[in-house]
């Protein structure tokens, strides 16, 4: 019996062409360019216009990827559709993508906040390993703007909107996914949140004049929760795949901030110059924002076949979602269904090999524990302080700790 293995074999993206810079932003925001690239590393985001929906813009990414895998809509077993913002709750957006693509398929819409793309991929590996269908459509799209309070600076700067889709294809080439992490940390549930837009509080007269139907944030918890899960996950599901950070070639984080990426890759002593990072021009683009970064390092070049790539993202519920991908050459073709070797049964990956890979993952993750603790540790500690600073610091602007009335 054939052993199959999962394949990216297409790809495709669709971001809109209307930028909107932190500039365009001070002019309606009490906020300013320094204190976003600063705060966030973002420059500048895309919002749709008129006519641009998560589904038009997930058809026309779906498109370029059908193409590249040189297969038909009628050629997909399943499309999975990951979205927060689906152009209607009911129905599901993924059906209106099939029927606008054509496709004769099962359709379902995923949502797992910004860890959704992530979500779908490790899901579609497992349908084309085991056999059961041979091509699936994974998308990741959002249109963010439509739920922003475009009055509130902590959201606002942060989101923009996009889509990117790729066909996960059943080959017989080993690679593929080599592992995954999925987590989900429901106590945070509160901290990412659309609080009247669901079954328990509709968008009433009252809710909405509280705008309880836009996104609400507590960005410093989610801030917490990522810079811990960004490093935690990622080494896990490299440690899972029995590898360490030298065996990465390549790191596509979720791109939420800037800050959020350079803390993980101080833990894991990654190297910036691996880790592919678009935020600056797209910003937030929540489950858009791996297959955006993963597609433009594909046509960069700097994503390269046998490359072994982590994806991972974190979001709103709290979820976070990695893999391990290892790419196979892009080209598809007859060798997809030759007989695969596998590599458990290569001479060279004997038992004393394998123990040793085991030891050398361990002592790795013992050193990155260490780190992440030591840094913990030491944020525990400059926290405080920098609030009392800003504290005395604004006593200060006010006259010396008096109030200004000279008390
Ligand atoms: O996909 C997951 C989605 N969400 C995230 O990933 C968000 C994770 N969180 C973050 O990225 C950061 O927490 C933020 C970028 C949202 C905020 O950065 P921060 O360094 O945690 O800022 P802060 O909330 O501690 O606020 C610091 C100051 C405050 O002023 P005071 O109290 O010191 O006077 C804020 O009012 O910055 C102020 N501030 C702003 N100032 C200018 C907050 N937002 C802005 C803004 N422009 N846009």
């Amino acid at each position: 019996m054939a052993t199959y293995f999962s394949k990216i074999t297409g790809w495709g993206m669709y971001v809109p062409s209307n930028v909107v810079t932190n500039h365009d932003l001070e002019k309606f925001l009490d906020t300013s360019d320094e204190w976003i690239v600063t705060r966030t590393g973002i420059r500048e985001r895309r919002i749709v216009s008129e006519g641009e929906t998560t589904v038009s813009m997930s058809v026309a990414a779906s498109r370029k990827a059908l193409e590249k895998a040189g297969i038909q809509p009628e050629d997909l077993d399943l499309i999975i559709l990951a979205t927060s913002t689906p152009d209607y709750l009911v129905p599901p957006a993924s059906s209106l993508v099939q029927d606008e693509l054509g496709a004769k398929c099962g359709a379902f819409t995923l949502v797992a906040g910004c860890s959704g793309f992530v979500y779908g991929l490790a899901t579609a590996a497992q349908f084309v390993q085991t056999g059961v269908y041979k091509h699936v459509l994974v998308i990741g799209a959002e249109v963010i703007s439509a739920g922003i309070d475009w009055e509130d600076r902590n959201t606002a700067v942060l989101f923009g909107d996009g889509a990117g889709a790729v066909v996960v294809s059943r080959t017989t080439q080993p690679g593929g996914l080599l592992s995954l992490k999925l987590g989900s940390d429901g106590s945070g549930w509160d901290a990412l949140i659309v609080p009247a837009l669901g079954a328990k509080n509709y968008p009433s007269l009252e809710n909405i004049a509280r705008k309880e139907h836009k996104l609400k944030m507590n960005g410093r918890a989610v801030f917490k929760f990522a810079s811990r899960i960004l490093s935690d996950a990622t080494m896990e599901v490299v440690s899972e795949a029995g590898l360490t950070m030298d065996d990465i070639d390549l790191l596509i984080p979720h791109q939420a901030n800037q800050r959020i990426i350079d803390l993980a890759l101080r833990r894991l002593k990654f190297p910036a110059e691996k880790t592919v990072v678009n935020l600056d021009r797209y910003g937030n683009t929540s489950a858009a924002s791996v297959p955006l970064a993963m597609i433009e390092a594909i046509e960069d070049g700097r994503l390269k076949e046998n490359d072994k790539v982590v994806m991972i993202a974190f979001g709103a519920g709290l979820t976070y979602a990695a893999v391990v991908w290892e790419f196979q050459p892009f080209e598809t073709g007859p060798a997809d269904e030759e007989e695969a070797i596998l590599v458990t049964n290569w001479p060279v990956n004997s038992a004393f090999q394998r123990k040793l890979q085991e030891m050398r993952v361990a002592a790795w993750k013992m050193k990155v524990q260490a780190r992440t603790k030591a840094s913990e540790a030491s944020m525990a500690i400059m926290l405080p302080l920098y609030s009392f600073r800003k504290g005395l610091r604004k006593r200060m602007q006010n006259g010396n700790g008096k109030k200004p009335d000279g008390q």
